[in-house]
């Protein structure tokens, strides 16, 4: 058994786009500057965009937070979102999810400039991306083909596994995983709330991408052995051990699980930091205008 580590794997990436930014930035008097707005008080929301600015800053690029309102009208966010899309320094631009129930999300991301949207969430850049052309790819999925490739696992032919149909994660996922690229071209499979037989289907896996969002639902009767298990869940469980009054589990039982896979990513420390990393790659890309 492996354990994937994601942290290395994110710091060796981000000291590489480190001495990109440095180059750029001598180049072209500034560095890349990505914006990021942040409605309402949910603490997991406050902690996701706070670890995005300390990125940026380990980086040397430069970013800068819209704290808004829970109460927000969506014409307010829209006029913010504007103002951020015709500020020529700033690069990207994401609108930190979920967002209160009374604004319509995809109203919130269509109004993006998909040249900024670094999240690639805009249906510009989601169209792209089916269609193969270049585009921003959404950054947990990015980040689940780095950890692949950096850890040199072989995807050619083999049958992957997405549980969880969601925009964020699973459906681009499923689609970036079964394209006829390197640390893609598998056979995949999209599970879902409604999909039956599911432990069966999760049991032919060779890579099994966990993201339904349930906590420690994937034990190790849904794992053949040998399989290559990518945690993309995070949850907070009180732990009245920890300083902070919780740990942190993901969608698979980690303990019972790793023991029969070749590779596993562990939570924290597996996903989480790459989506970090895809999120800063794909600011790199915009502030060189590559689309
Ligand atoms: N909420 C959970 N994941 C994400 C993400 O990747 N981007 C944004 N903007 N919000 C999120």
């Amino acid at each position: 058994m492996n354990i994937i580590d994601g942290k290395l794997i994110a710091n060796q990436i981000k000291s590489e786009i480190a001495k990109e930014v440095e180059q750029l930035r001598s180049d072209k008097g500034r560095a890349p500057h990505l914006a990021a707005i942040l409605v309402g008080d949910d603490p997991a929301s406050q902690t996701y965009v706070a670890n995005k600015e300390k990125s940026c800053a380990e980086v040397g690029m430069t970013s800068s937070v819209y704290k808004l309102d829970a109460r927000i009208s969506e014409k307010e966010l829209v006029r913010t979102i504007n103002f951020i899309n015709t500020d020529e320094e700033i690069d990207g631009l994401i609108v930190q999810l979920p967002l209160p129930e009374h604004i319509l999300v995809d109203k919130v991301i269509a109004a993006i400039n998909p040249l900024k949207d670094v999240d690639g969430f805009h249906p510009v850049n989601v169209g792209k991306m089916v269609l193969g052309q270049p585009a921003y790819l959404p950054a947990t999925p990015m980040g689940i083909q780095l950890l692949l490739q950096r850890s040199g696992i072989d995807t050619v032919g083999k049958h992957c596994v997405v549980l969880g149909r969601s925009n964020i994660v699973g459906t681009p996922a499923s689609i970036l995983m079964s394209r006829n690229q390197s640390f893609a071209n598998c056979t995949v499979t999209l599970c879902h709330s409604k999909t039956q037989n599911l432990q069966a289907i999760c049991r032919q896996a060779d890579i099994l991408i966990a993201a339904i969002g349930k906590c420690e639902m994937i034990t190790a009767d849904y794992i053949k052995e040998g399989a290559t298990v990518i945690d993309v869940g995070i949850h907070r469980v009180e732990d009245s051990t920890k300083k902070s009054g919780y740990c942190l589990k993901g969608d698979v039982k980690y303990d019972e699980v790793a023991p029969k896979c070749e590779y596993i990513t562990p939570v924290p420390g597996g996903v989480g930091p790459m989506t970090i990393v895809g999120l800063l790659i794909n600011t790199l890309k915009a502030f060189k205008k590559e689309f």
